[in-house]
């Protein structure tokens, strides 16, 4: 097929512009790119492949030569335009939480499940950030030997709100160390040099919607229902990159040299595991890179079949954008666009 044409919304976010350097990264054939985001943005400009593009209204007709719509925004915004898009032709791959759990759309992690893709209905969704990272690393696991259970603790960077939170943390950091009084205003407590067990709102169990995020995106991916997930998530005063304390439990006792070996060989995974080196992933690390990164891979003591291990990876890549193209790339090598018309 031509080069497709493809429009991003929410191109000036913090997912978008880190998803324009991949697209030139990767090379990611594009035809004409169309660039929108919120009406204050109209006008400007942004340079993509050496051109500067102008940033437009998101207006229904702008999916109308799309072949692919990389919706980017907020929740509200894609509950809006996702069917617009799709319903236009476009093949929407859609960062937000609006579309996950409806089982008309596939939630997909292209090295994990791919062939989700099949049955599509001209929307793709991609899962929080703090599921990727965490699928990522469980599943060459649970293909092997079942899981039963996972209880993961989160370090969230404050990029996975967004720029309004990096510029948050950046004004606190620059207060507070003039010995000022920092404004709060992103998040319910100031994030600078704080600690914070409270992602996205309180549900009526006591988790919070992040947190269930974490248990029903891993079942869909897994096509494992019957999996537990104990989540707390938790934002820390990091700008790039999610940390996780993963414990998991399998059907079967599983030595951690064997887990090592069969993240070690699952793509997009790396295994840095020499603590006695002091080597373990660390988030600057992993910033700014597409692999997930795990280490401190160990005999879980309070559990017969347990591991457990830390995982690292850049929310803004793997987590969302990275992501994102890949299930785009899959889209175009198992000729699923749709002829338009
Ligand atoms: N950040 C992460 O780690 C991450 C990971 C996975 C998924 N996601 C999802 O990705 C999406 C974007 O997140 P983000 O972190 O990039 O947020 P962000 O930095 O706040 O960016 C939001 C983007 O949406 C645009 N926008 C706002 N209202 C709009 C409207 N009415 N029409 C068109 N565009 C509009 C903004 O444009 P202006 O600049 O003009 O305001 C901006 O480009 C969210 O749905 C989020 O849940 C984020």
């Amino acid at each position: 097929m031509a080069n497709p044409n493809v429009v991003v919304v929410g191109a000036t976010g913090a997912v978008g512009r880190v998803f324009l350097r991949i697209l030139e990264q990767r090379h990611f054939p594009v035809n004409r790119l169309r660039l929108c985001a919120s009406p204050r943005s109209i006008g400007k400009r942004i340079k993509v492949n050496g051109d500067e593009l102008p940033l437009e209204a998101t207006t229904p007709e702008i999916f109308d030569d799309a072949d692919f719509a990389f919706i980017s925004a907020s929740t509200a915004v894609s509950r809006e335009l996702v069917p617009v898009a799709a319903q236009r032709g476009a093949f929407v791959i859609d960062d937000s939480s609006a579309y996950r759990m409806d089982p008309k759309v596939p939630l997909v992690v292209p090295e994990i499940n791919p062939e989700d893709l099949e049955w599509h209905r001209n929307i793709s969704a991609i899962p929080n950030c703090s599921t990727t990272q965490m699928v990522m690393a469980l599943y060459p696991l649970h293909k092997a030997n079942p899981i039963k259970r996972i209880i993961v603790d989160t370090y969230q960077a404050v990029s996975g709100t967004g720029t309004l939170a990096m510029e948050e943390l950046r004004e606190q950091s620059r207060s507070l160390l003039d010995g000022g009084a920092p404004k709060v205003a992103v998040y319910p407590h100031r994030i600078a040099f704080n600690v914070m067990p409270h992602i996205e709102p309180f549900m009526e169990d006591g988790y919070t919607r992040e947190e269930q995020k974490m248990l029903y995106e891993t079942r869909k991916i897994m096509h494992a229902p019957d999996i537990a997930v104990s989540a707390t998530c938790v934002r820390v005063p990091v700008y790039l990159s999610h940390s996780e304390a993963v414990h998991v439990e399998f059907t079967e006792p599983m030595e951690p040299e064997e887990a090592r070996d069969l993240m070690a060989a699952f793509p997009g995974v790396i295994v840095v595991d020499d603590p006695k080196k002091n080597q373990y992933p660390l988030a600057i690390d992993a910033a700014d890179k597409d692999e997930v990164f795990v280490g401190r891979i160990r005999k879980d003591s309070s559990c017969a079949n347990g591991i457990a291990m830390w995982v690292v990876s850049d929310n803004l890549r793997k987590g969302a954008a990275t992501n994102a193209i890949q299930i785009a790339e899959e889209v175009v090598k198992r000729e699923l666009l749709r002829p338009r018309g």
